[in-house]
């Protein structure tokens, strides 16, 4: 759990809100942030980096708020997007697109010539057709576009296999083996550039040698491309370290970085992070209320008002995020509760198994929810996603409203009595 979510008086609070006043003003479900914890992770990587070439590139996927853009982007923060919408997004939020890295296997035509347009810093290319693509769009908008590969290193990250994407067999990245023929053709096409070196072996890693595993195979291709007049101006590690969800104690970001140095030795290199959940997980949780209490033979079960269309990680991953209480203060029996949600599916869960002493009514915190959480969430059910609320301080703002039911159907259509009616 985050330093920014702390216990006074057996009730949890958010810097110095209690948690159970943003409930009462804006309901739940209800994603709860703090921009503390968004400020003080941020920093975790730029301190240690500080007087050294780096650019801290915030992965949008992992929670695109505006405001959580907006607040890290007057930190210096850069932005590793994978989409238009997010590359918008930025833009909205004030960021620089300059400091702006481009990820994903798919990139669409329309999509390259916005980034060229808005002069991002730099292609993470995954394919040889991509970069005939890139080189051809650019070339077409009269630019050279900064390329990266993002080589795929064949190391095990030792993740949940659906985060892990280092290894061969992902869709990821170009095979490491086949790297140094793709940069010397990127250095032969005339509207694409090949200023850095990508990678990303997966996410939720708590230790450091997979890391330092993937940077010595870059560091090999670094050399080899300079005996060759390929000058590399920029290393991109990817994503940032694993979080605590239950008890895992992933190394201080300092020490990763410390020990990225000391590989990297006198090479003069401008380090690249993109790092997501680090930044995000423990800066937020999902506040959800308890409707019913179904107790049985077989399992306990607590129905909330949350559900996998509002935080989908448990259901997708079997994803353990912590659940508490969020007042203390009443004691009940304690049991064995599932807490799922309302939607029609058995896979609609948060937590199994959990020991609580809980009551009809109760106000839960699932912990760990600010990053993957809002961003996947969906409208199933006819679910209108949740709001978000950022706390400073002792204030709270609201950073998007809960989604207003008619906006759920707003751009369909009925069809046209002619097309319906009898012939
Ligand atoms: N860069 C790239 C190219 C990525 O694909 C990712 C995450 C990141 C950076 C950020 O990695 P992080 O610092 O967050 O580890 N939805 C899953 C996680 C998917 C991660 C996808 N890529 C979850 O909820 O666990």
């Amino acid at each position: 759990m985050s330093t920014h979510f702390v216990w006074h008086d057996e009730q949890l609070h958010v810097e110095q809100l209690p948690l159970s006043s943003v409930a009462e003003h804006f309901g739940t479900p209800c994603y709860v942030y703090s921009a503390a914890a968004f400020r003080q992770h941020f920093l975790d990587y730029a301190r240690p980096l500080e007087g050294t070439r780096h650019l801290i590139c915030y992965a949008l996927k992992t929670n695109s708020n505006l405001a959580i853009l907006n607040l890290l982007a007057r930190l210096g923060a850069g932005f590793d997007i994978v989409s238009l919408g997010e590359l918008e997004r930025v833009l909205a939020a004030g960021g620089d697109p300059g400091r702006v890295v481009f990820s994903g296997v798919g990139k669409r035509e329309d999509e390259m010539v916005r980034a060229l347009e808005v002069g991002i810093k730099c292609f993470n290319v995954e394919s040889e057709a991509e970069l005939e693509r890139l080189n051809e769009v650019a070339g077409r908008c009269d630019q050279v576009a900064a390329i990266s590969i993002r080589v795929n290193p064949d190391v095990d990250a030792r993740t949940h296999p659906y985060i892990s994407t280092g290894l061969k067999d992902n869709k990821f990245g170009i095979a490491i083996a086949d790297a140094e023929r793709v940069y010397q053709r990127a250095a032969e096409l005339p509207h694409v550039s090949p200023v850095g070196i990508d990678c990303h072996i997966g996410s939720q890693l708590t230790e450091l040698s997979p890391f330092l595993d993937a940077l010595d195979r870059l560091l090999t291709l670094y050399d080899r491309l300079a005996e060759q007049d390929i000058h590399i101006k920029h290393l991109d590690l990817g994503g940032g370290l694993g979080v605590d969800y239950a008890g895992e104690i992933p190394p201080p970001v300092a020490d990763y970085i410390a020990a990225l140095r000391q590989r990297i030795g006198n090479r003069d290199v401008e380090l690249i992070f993109e790092p997501g959940r680090s930044i995000a997980a423990n800066a937020g949780v999902l506040l959800t209320r308890i409707e019913y209490l179904k107790p049985g033979e077989a399992k306990n079960f607590a129905i909330v008002d949350a559900a996998m269309n509002d935080l989908i990680r448990p259901t997708l991953y079997q994803a353990w995020q912590n659940i508490t209480r969020v007042d203390q203060r009443q004691t009940h029996d304690t049991r064995h509760w599932d807490i799922v949600g309302p939607v029609c599916e058995s896979g609609d869960y948060l937590g199994k198994d959990r020991e609580l002493a809980i009551a009809q009514g109760d106000l839960l915190a699932v912990h760990s929810a600010g990053a993957y959480g809002f961003v996947m969430a969906s409208n199933y059910n006819t679910r209108s996603r949740p709001p978000e609320v950022m706390v400073v301080g002792d204030q709270m703002h609201l950073v998007r409203e809960r989604e207003p039911l008619a906006t759920l159907w707003a751009g369909e259509a009925l069809l046209p009595e002619a097309a319906i009616a009898p012939q």
